[in-house]
């Protein structure tokens, strides 16, 4: 923790640095401060939580979510500019484009009144240990750029944007501490609750303790099925824990329920949900999934106990049992949301909204549910992934849209999902329905990414390779871009040997 403090009290140096500059150029500003964000549950919460820090201080604000800062966006953006009387920020974008807003904003329209606040690798570095290239990219865009790396901190584990936004707000106004818990909630959208049991390192375990301290969030135990479902459903549809007899037959899991002697239906009849479960019905499920899965999965009960048993963020202030109390089910909510057109939604809710706007989400949320299940079915039972020796990789064709493309390559890797090779990255690609281009996500294993495995290298590299003029980028884990459909089979094969190059070099 403490080696976390010395890397907060460095970053916070910097945000006061960029707190002056933040108010010393909106003195004159004669237009609401422009914000811009990434459509996924980290980048909502992070434009919430910086309008909920203008809206304190009583500053006028717009908030615009994209689907990715993408060079066209940043010429429109730059065409706009008219003189220097307004301010933009840009939070879980801008760090893998910042020469591109240097270039259009900075050099050709003497535009400098802008922030970003990002945690993605900054572009043209490719890994975390470039340090010396960092180091000076830090010192050439201070004090308009702020992302963790300057600080030794990883983003893509340790800090999201919305836990940027989250410190830049406090030190705007130590008020905004009670921001904590959705920077908790944009953390866990981006799988930063990655350590044991789902919980936190580095500088998102700080901003936990001021939730917690604060008497804004409670962790606790719980077991790792969703909350809000049947309890039988939550089981057998389970993308993390898969038994094998129950795992997508949630009548058959009904009858193991019920030989449990639990008593499973509410006072309505219909199959209770882990929330309406007491802890000693609790106790009883998670003893008999233990003794299952060690019997069917011959598995360590200690290894069993890890997937199952989980830390629960719970939101005390919020309603009791409902989709927002639970930070995951949050974040679940934000996504939907960001990635079914519906982005106003998600950061009215994460900015306090709980009348109507909060009841239309409920619907969204639960089509959203549907297409994900759809798309995963299908991907499974259609066999659409397709294999090259380093690489794994599908097309959405007419089944998966651009916007959740990346949530289910998320899925596939980083879930139990069949017919899935983890010793592979995996690359899906979706057809924009505007343009003659792919959206491409690319997601790796833990375990790969350990042994040297970057994507955002990877994407950057076979872009590069091919002379595309765009953007590519994001974490070793977790990265995109968007490719000429033309260039599609030249662009994966760039990819394969991209991977295989990764992994040489780290065997030498
Ligand atoms: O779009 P997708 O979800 O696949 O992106 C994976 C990660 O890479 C995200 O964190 C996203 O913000 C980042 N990314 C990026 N630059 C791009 C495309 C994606 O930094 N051009």
């Amino acid at each position: 923790m403490k080696n976390a403090e010395e890397k907060l009290s460095k970053l916070n140096k910097d945000l006061a640095k960029a707190k002056t500059f933040f108010l010393d150029n909106i003195k004159d500003i004669d237009s609401p401060i422009h914000i811009y964000t990434h459509l996924d549950a980290d980048g909502l919460s992070s434009g919430a939580i910086l309008g909920k820090a203008l809206y304190r201080e009583r500053l006028p604000f717009q908030i615009t979510v994209l689907r990715q800062l993408e060079k066209s966006e940043i010429q429109s953006l730059s065409n706009k500019i008219k003189d220097n009387n307004g301010f933009l920020f840009f939070c879980d974008l801008g760090s893998g484009q910042y020469l591109e807003l240097q270039k259009n904003l900075i050099i050709n329209k003497k535009f400098t009144s802008f922030l970003i606040l990002d945690h993605h690798l900054p572009q043209d570095i490719s890994n975390k240990e470039e340090i010396d290239s960092i180091n000076e990219i830090h010192r050439n865009t201070s004090p308009w750029h702020i992302n963790p790396y300057f600080f030794d901190i990883d983003g893509s584990k340790e800090i999201s944007a919305a836990g940027l936004c989250y410190y830049f707000s406090k030190c705007l106004n130590s008020q905004n501490l009670d921001l904590s818990p959705i920077a908790i909630v944009g953390a866990i959208g981006d799988i930063q609750n990655q350590y044991t049991n789902k919980s936190f390192q580095g500088l998102n375990s700080l901003i936990l303790e001021d939730a917690k301290n604060s008497g804004l969030i409670e962790v606790v135990n719980d077991l790792n099925f969703s909350a809000l479902r049947p309890i039988n459903e939550a089981i057998a549809y389970s993308n993390e824990i898969k038994l094998p007899g129950l795992t997508n037959n949630a009548a058959k899991t009904l009858v193991f329920l019920k030989t449990l002697g639990i008593l499973i239906e509410n006072t309505e009849g219909s199959v209770k949900t882990l929330n309406e479960l007491n802890q000693d019905e609790k106790q009883k499920i998670s003893s008999a999934i233990i003794e299952y899965a060690s019997l069917k999965l011959d598995l360590e009960p200690s290894n069993i106990i890890n997937k199952l048993i989980i830390n629960r963020y719970i939101l005390r202030e919020e309603i009791t049992h409902s989709e927002l109390h639970d930070a995951r089910e949050f974040s679940y909510l934000l996504n939907a949301c960001g990635r079914t057109y519906n982005a106003s939604l998600g950061i009215a809710i994460a900015m306090g909204d709980r009348k109507k706007i909060y009841k239309q989400s409920k619907e969204v949320r639960q089509n959203y549910r549907k297409l994900l299940h759809e798309s995963l079915f299908w991907i499974e039972n259609k066999e659409k992934i397709q294999q090259k020796e380093y690489i794994q990789y599908f097309f959405g064709e007419n089944v998966i849209p651009e916007n959740i493309i990346g949530t289910i390559t998320s899925i596939l890797i980083f879930q139990n999902i069949q017919g899935i090779d983890k010793s592979k990255p995996i690359f899906g690609l979706a057809k924009r329905k505007d343009e003659n281009v792919y959206k491409v996500s690319g997601r790796a294993h833990e375990k790969i990414v350990k042994k040297g495995v970057n994507l955002s290298e990877a994407i950057r590299e076979a872009c590069i390779h091919l002379n595309l003029d765009v953007l590519g980028g994001g974490h070793p884990p977790a990265a995109g871009t968007k490719i000429p459909v033309d260039t599609v089979e030249s662009f994966l094969e760039n990819c394969n040997l991209a991977i295989q190059n990764q992994l040489k070099h780290i065997k030498s």
